[in-house]
């Protein structure tokens, strides 16, 4: 008995900007990204696909897979880091556009990890109040927040959507458990500045301008690191062994991070959600797409045992475990 995924939805912008296209854009090349992230291709918001908008149309494609009319909904969590506002939240906009006047709404921001902090967010909701139904969305235009001259940054990342709407179910079938985690003392390696202060006692000094800034390669090692850690401590709390896991959906950061992390929990290569190849790394988004696109591809079955995994700026990590 407890909480339960009762549909998922996504939306992708249009445009597919290409490792190709990226060369004349940076000094980079189609095979440099794909070997060092296994990226080939991400989606770049157009006019009339800012946040909002993306989230409001996978919002409405997981209202409709669940069957649930907009006007049930209680609440709306949204995991962002790139609205076009930060205020009214980018949940508020939402709300707003798919008419869930009986809902109250806001936003968590905790990076890539934000949509798993967002799910357990609804999971307490639903426990105190069965009767409560929840949008739970990650959504990123990070395309706004990359310096598009830093081919460190801004060959990774991608834009695009995922919801789902979360309910009660009295089956023995909903979230299991949650672990989670943050490191603000290593906030600096994976950051984005606010607008600069218009405060001259608040400026920043050396302000770096308001996009993506990233230490790579310590980037990648405390995020396998935190994953593991954390899908160890939720499984070991569970008394759940990897092999009785079904199906692994960890946050699509690069290949190279998800392999050295399949290889540290010995996850097989069949039972690992991957899609980063055709999105980048769409932060906040990209486990809730990768959901949509394992549950529209039928890849889950009632009763199996799902795992997620995250691992953001912030620091911030976690891991999700659901019987689906
Ligand atoms: N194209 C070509 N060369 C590039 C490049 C690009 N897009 N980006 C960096 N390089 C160069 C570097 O300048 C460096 O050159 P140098 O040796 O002449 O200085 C060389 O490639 C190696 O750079 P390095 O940063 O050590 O590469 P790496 O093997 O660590 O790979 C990342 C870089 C970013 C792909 C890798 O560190 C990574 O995946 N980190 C995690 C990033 C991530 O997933 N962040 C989000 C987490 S939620």
């Amino acid at each position: 008995m407890g909480t339960v995924v009762l549909g998922t939805g996504s939306c992708l912008p249009k445009r597919i900007l290409t490792n190709k296209e990226l060369e004349s854009i940076v000094d980079t090349s189609d095979e440099w990204i794909r070997s060092r992230t296994g990226i080939g291709a991400r989606r770049i918001g157009g006019k009339g696909e800012q946040a909002y908008q993306l989230a409001a149309k996978a919002a409405r494609r997981a209202l409709d897979d669940a069957g649930v009319s907009v006007d049930e909904i209680d609440l709306i969590v949204l995991a962002t880091i790139s609205s076009h506002m930060i205020m009214p939240s980018c949940a508020c906009l939402v709300q707003n556009e798919i008419g869930a006047k009986n809902a109250f709404a806001y936003d968590v921001n905790a990076a890539c990890s934000g949509f798993l902090y967002g799910l357990d967010l609804a999971d307490k909701y639903i426990q105190a109040d069965h009767s409560k139904k929840i949008l739970v969305i990650g959504v990123e235009t990070l395309s706004a927040k990359l310096n598009w001259k830093d081919r460190n940054t801004c060959i990774l990342f991608g834009d695009g959507a995922g919801a789902v709407v979360a309910g009660y179910s009295e089956s023995d079938h909903g979230l299991m458990g949650a672990h989670f985690g943050s490191d603000g003392a290593l906030g600096d390696l994976l950051c984005m500045h606010a607008p600069q202060s218009l405060n001259p006692d608040l400026e920043i000094e050396g302000y770096p301008g308001s996009h993506v800034l990233m230490g790579g390669r310590e980037v990648f090692k405390h995020a396998v690191r935190a994953m593991e850690d954390s899908v160890r401590s939720l499984l070991d709390a569970q008394g759940v062994s990897m092999e009785s896991v079904d199906l692994v959906i960890p946050h699509q950061a690069n290949i190279r991070i998800l392999n050295k992390l399949a290889e540290r929990l010995n996850i097989p290569q069949e039972k690992l959600f991957i899609n980063v190849s055709k999105y980048g790394n769409t932060s906040a988004a990209s486990i809730p797409i990768a959901l949509d696109e394992a549950n529209k591809e039928g890849l889950i079955s009632p009763g199996d045992t799902v795992l997620f995994c995250a691992f953001g700026g912030g620091f911030t990590w976690g891991a999700v475990l659901t019987k689906w």
